[in-house]
């Protein structure tokens, strides 16, 4: 694909060589991102960070990354602070933010509203998350997560073994998640969820499409057995009718460290967007669990950062001359 000037809406934008492209660029980010060294190649350029639906490593991440470029962010977070609850359309919306902006970033509740809103946009505009539909970025950061967590053990995304877990019916970071292994070679998955929360029948279809093996399962613990990945997610509360509703699924796949112990190889990279609901009742991932090694929430949420400067680079047309915008950190950093 042609980065430069493009929206990023969805998946089904990249082609594997596109997939590589921003692993690569990522890569190159890292100095920045541990605070190394200092970049100002998007000195003057302006992020507009607009958030509709609750979010914090998402708003924060694309606000951090744009930061560690040399750019600036203007925020707008909620409906009620916004225009949009005057009645404003998305269109007018991004007809006037583009105004003021030289990308943006958007997340809303309605599955769409992202693209509707980039019809408007005079600059492009990078989805944040839309609704139940999709989060092409969390999709590459948590990619690009598995890629490092399994170098050195032999294992590669080619051939993954991986096991997604909770409410895939809503999850917009598993559809992603899915549409992206699409563009890999002989991957298996193992669907764990509750009847009703099972992946959209149109994602399993272009799974097997692809070639790769996908098993349906409700049981967490036979699932887990030979897989690289155990990709967990949260019971998406927003999405259903009431809390009760929500309720009645929680707990049901509960990973701790002793079920981990008796059930995974010792190897398996524990994965999850977060926010990990850790509430009493809610028993996802247990905070016994922090200790483990493979437990890669943290580095996942950290490579968010390196993924969405790439994203950035690539889009504003600046990713082979960050260096050349570069100076060292002369404060203490504690990294
Ligand atoms: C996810 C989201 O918003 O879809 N969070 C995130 O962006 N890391 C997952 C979730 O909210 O459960």
């Amino acid at each position: 694909m042609e980065f430069t000037g493009s929206h990023i809406l969805s998946i089904a934008q990249f082609q594997r060589a596109d997939i590589e492209r921003v692993f690569q660029v990522a890569d190159t980010m890292e100095p920045y991102a541990l605070r190394r060294k200092v970049t100002r190649v998007l000195e003057g350029a302006i992020l507009g960070n607009m958030f509709f639906e609750a979010s914090t490593r998402t708003r924060v991440s694309f606000g951090s990354a744009f930061n560690l470029l040399g750019g600036e962010v203007r925020e707008t977070t909620g409906f009620k602070t916004s225009a949009i609850s005057k009645g404003e359309s998305l269109f007018d919306t991004a007809r006037v933010l583009s105004g003021y902006s030289d990308v943006i970033c958007m997340r809303h509740p309605e599955a769409g509203s992202v693209a509707e809103f980039a019809e408007g946009s005079r600059v492009p505009v990078i989805n944040g998350g839309d609704g139940a539909n999709e989060h092409p970025t969390q999709a590459l950061l948590d990619l690009y997560t598995i890629r490092k967590e399994l170098a050195g053990r032999g294992r590669d995304i080619d051939n993954l073994r991986i096991a997604m877990i909770g409410d895939l019916k809503h999850g917009r970071t598993v559809h992603s998640l899915c549409k992206l292994l699409c563009l890999f070679s002989n991957i298996q998955l193992i669907l764990v969820s509750p009847p009703e929360l099972a992946m959209p029948e149109s994602i399993v279809e272009a799974l097997c499409a692809a070639g790769h093996k996908v098993q349906i399962s409700e049981d967490l613990t036979e699932s887990i057995v030979s897989v690289d990945i155990a990709y967990s997610t949260r019971i998406q509360e927003e999405r259903f009718e009431s809390k009760e509703e929500a309720d009645q699924y929680r707990g049901r796949f509960r990973l701790n460290q002793s079920i981990y112990t008796q059930y995974c190889e010792p190897n398996t990279v524990i994965m999850h967007p977060l926010p990990r609901d850790s509430r009493a009742c809610a028993n996802e991932l247990d905070n016994d669990l922090n200790l483990n090694p493979n437990l890669a929430i943290f580095r996942q949420a950290d490579n968010g950062v390196l993924v969405r400067m790439a994203l950035f680079a690539l889009v504003l047309n600046v990713a082979d001359q960050v260096d050349a915008h570069a100076r060292d950190v002369i404060w203490h950093t504690g990294r």
